[in-house]
């Protein structure tokens, strides 16, 4: 038996289980040129980026190449400009700088356009709603709701057209920067009982809520009266004066009685007599002009007046 040569391709020379052989090819070429390009990757990648653990710290890149420089604000509120390598800490602080830059000029924008410009002009109110709805969540809504809506017994609705302050640009941004707190006295010790039931009864026909009629007109004489004085506050027609906030009692809008949601007469006379005998320092707006810029401020107007509706 002659040995025949195995044409084909070469082999290692090892032969196992009597035909199992080991071939010699040459590795692809494509995957040959993938090795070396992930070699030069790594190369140039730890030259950029922060790359090997060294100790408890890492190669942090060849300065020069990857450094970043962005301007931070330290804690006693300097600016200071900060250069350091490539992280994202910093990458991110570059991307913040950029965008308050961008929304400084819209801020300037807003601040030099007189109220009624900035409500006509679609960009500059695109501008507000955004950033308006962003510094109301953080500011306003704990205690307004995040739709501006309010909450009975808590503080008032925003949405809607009636303003105890008044609603015009002015007007709102003046509660703002000063803050507000109505105060209404206690009667309890000024009327008798029955006295404050008939207030109670004029009150709730004002708003078509069911009443005594009786006790309502006596409660109408005693509102002009010197002895109850109510109209000294909230006017002889009862609407309301804007300069103190008192409450306009002609309407069906209830701030610190929830008045439609008791379910008989008698618990609507009690809960106003129960505001009535024992008056109302509550409701504190509080004062803005420490805590936001001006420009903020204007920003904010503008949003409750057109973005949420309802100004004047
Ligand atoms: C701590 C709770 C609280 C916060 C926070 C607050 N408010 Fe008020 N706000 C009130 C109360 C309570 C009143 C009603 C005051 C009153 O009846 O005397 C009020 C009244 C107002 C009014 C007047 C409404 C009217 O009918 O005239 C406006 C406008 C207003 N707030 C806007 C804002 C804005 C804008 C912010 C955020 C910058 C804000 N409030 C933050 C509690 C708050
Ligand atoms: C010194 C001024 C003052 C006098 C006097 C006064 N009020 Fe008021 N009243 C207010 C103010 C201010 C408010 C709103 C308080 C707030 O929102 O913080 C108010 C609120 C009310 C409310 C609540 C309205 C609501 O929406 O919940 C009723 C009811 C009311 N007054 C009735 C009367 C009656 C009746 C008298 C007369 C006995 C009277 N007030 C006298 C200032 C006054």
């Amino acid at each position: 038996m002659s040995e025949e040569k195995v044409k084909g391709p070469t082999t290692t020379g090892h032969v196992w289980d009597d035909d199992l052989q080991e071939l010699t090819n040459p590795l692809p070429r494509w995957w040959i040129w993938g090795f070396y390009i992930t070699f030069v990757f790594t190369v140039v990648y730890w030259l950029f980026y922060p790359a090997w653990p060294i100790g408890s710290g890492f190669t942090k890149g060849v300065p020069g190449l990857n450094s970043i420089t962005y301007t931070a604000t330290t804690v006693d509120g300097k600016e200071v400009e900060k250069t350091t390598h490539w992280n994202m800490r910093s990458k991110y602080m570059v991307e913040m700088n950029e965008l308050h830059a961008a929304q400084k000029q819209w801020f300037d924008k807003v601040a030099a356009t007189p109220y009624e410009d900035v409500a006509k002009d679609a960009d500059l109110m695109q501008f507000v709603n955004s950033a308006g709805k962003t510094l109301f969540s953080d500011n306003c809504a704990p205690c307004h709701q995040a739709g501006g809506q309010g909450k009975i017994g808590f503080s008032p609705n925003l949405t809607d057209d009636h303003w105890q302050y008044g609603g015009t640009y002015e007007e709102i941004s003046h509660t703002i920067v000063a803050g507000r707190q109505g105060y209404m006295p206690p009667f309890k010790e000024v009327l008798k009982d029955e006295q404050i039931g008939q207030l109670a009864n004029y009150v709730l026909s004002m708003s078509g809520e069911p009443h005594d009629a009786a006790a309502a007109t006596a409660g109408a004489a005693l509102f002009q009266s010197e002895t109850a004085a109510c109209y000294y506050c909230h006017g002889a027609d009862a609407k309301g004066r804007t300069q103190m906030g008192s409450a306009n009692l002609t309407d069906k809008i209830w701030l610190w009685a929830d008045i439609p949601a008791e379910k008989t007469a008698e618990a609507k006379v009690d809960a106003v007599k129960k505001i009535i005998s024992g008056g109302l320092a509550r409701g504190v707006m509080p004062y803005w002009n420490e805590r936001l810029k001006p420009e903020q401020i204007k920003l904010l107007t503008v949003y409750v007046h057109d973005g949420l509706g309802g100004g004047k």
